[in-house]
């Protein structure tokens, strides 16, 4: 296996990467009010000096009363926390890494319960119901919408002044931007919702916009999505390649420079029956020409949602990841669990040393090493 593919320099906007590889958004809650200490500084140093050639953060809250639901996981604004990410940004560009900040607003919940809001304050969503038409949040009124994309500029802005290299929105996994994208979440009759993906992507749209003007032209600005609707049943938000450009188009248009396609298995194909290998980051590249990042149990014989149900996941080959890469399906692949257990990781790859590559233990969740 020629693991040169893995190690080219990439060009992502206004940003030189060294290399391919980027360590994936990981929730630790390890930041007790909101606010990042030493500990978590460590943590990502040791994956810089492991030669990881982006690391995105952990979600962060944007200045929303409800925008996280978990008083550990850490914000994107407040003082003592924006102090916290500087010395993280710092150890990070000391050990010779670069740093991305994602940010996070969870939208709605199915408890009410809010541990990092004023108490009373509700969940907010576009229109506040669940898939099963239960009323779980506070539907967002237009002023709501407003302040949410002032929230995510502002975090961004913030983001680059504080000497992050790049911004990732989160629009993946059900969370708020992903909840408006879902037709059964958003069921708005405004300007935020309708029939179509297209016009359910306005607030996305607006948000991107806004995060862009806030941010200097070169700074990298990367979308997380997700291919399955917000609906927990498995159904996609595209059925085919057309749809899916068309979608890309008006994303890229509003300022994304990267789609990061949040996968449980990056090698799955997107439209097998169109093409029975190209995966979904491949299709991105193809259709978006925007840097595409892939993801999804790279490294690993079990996915993500294994590992959550509790199985340890063995470490696994990745030569079919390099040889993707090799042929230029898409630009960067993100790694998850297997940096979170290891952060020499991909200097074990590049040494080739594949025998000392670790398994992923559940119990690695509550390890901030
Ligand atoms: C502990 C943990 C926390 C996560 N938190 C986030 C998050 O904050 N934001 C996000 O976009 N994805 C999050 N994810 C998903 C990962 O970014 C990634 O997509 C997923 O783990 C699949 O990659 P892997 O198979 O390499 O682990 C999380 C995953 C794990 C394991």
């Amino acid at each position: 296996m020629n693991i040169q593919s893995l190690f080219t320099g990439y060009r992502l906007n206004g940003l030189q990467l060294p290399n391919r590889v980027v360590m994936a958004p990981m929730t630790r809650s390890f930041s007790p009010g909101g606010v990042p200490g030493d500990d978590v500084a460590a943590y990502y140093r040791r994956r810089a000096a492991g030669g990881v050639g982006l690391i995105i953060t952990e979600g962060t809250g944007i200045a929303r009363p409800a925008a996280l639901d978990d008083p550990n996981a850490p914000r994107m604004h407040g003082q003592l926390a924006l102090d916290g990410w500087k010395k993280v940004i710092e150890a990070v560009h000391a050990a010779g890494g670069r740093i991305a900040s994602q940010l996070w607003h969870v939208g709605q919940k199915a408890s009410r319960a809010n541990a990092d809001a004023p108490s009373g304050t509700d969940y907010e969503s576009p229109s506040g119901l669940s898939a099963t038409g239960e009323v779980v949040a506070r539907p967002m009124t237009k002023a709501d919408i407003l302040a949410t994309v002032d929230a995510f500029a502002e975090a961004a802005s913030t983001s680059e002044k504080l000497g992050f290299d790049g911004v990732e929105l989160h629009g993946a996994n059900g969370y708020l931007i992903d909840q408006f994208f879902s037709p059964e979440l958003n069921k708005r009759t405004d300007a935020y919702g309708g029939e179509s993906l297209v016009e359910r992507s306005r607030f996305a749209v607006d948000v991107l916009r806004a995060v862009r003007a806030a941010v200097s032209p070169r700074f990298p600005v990367i979308l997380r999505l997700s291919f399955m609707r917000a609906n927990g049943q498995g159904t996609r938000l595209v059925s085919n390649p057309e749809e899916l450009e068309q979608w890309l188009r008006l994303l890229v248009d509003a300022g994304a420079d990267a789609f990061h396609l949040a996968q449980a298995k990056f090698e799955e194909p997107a439209f097998p029956a169109v093409d029975a290998k190209l995966t979904l980051a491949g299709w991105v590249k193809r259709l978006a020409g925007v840097t595409s990042i892939a993801v999804g149990s790279v490294g690993l014989d079990k996915d993500v949602y294994d590992s959550f149900a509790g199985e340890t996941a063995k470490a696994a080959p990745i030569d079919d990841l390099v040889s993707r890469l090799a042929a230029d399906e898409f630009d960067l692949v993100a790694i998850g669990r297997a940096l979170l257990q290891d952060p020499m990781w991909l200097e074990k790859v590049r040494l080739d040393q594949s025998e000392r590559r670790e398994d992923f233990p559940p119990s690695a969740f509550s390890r901030l090493y």
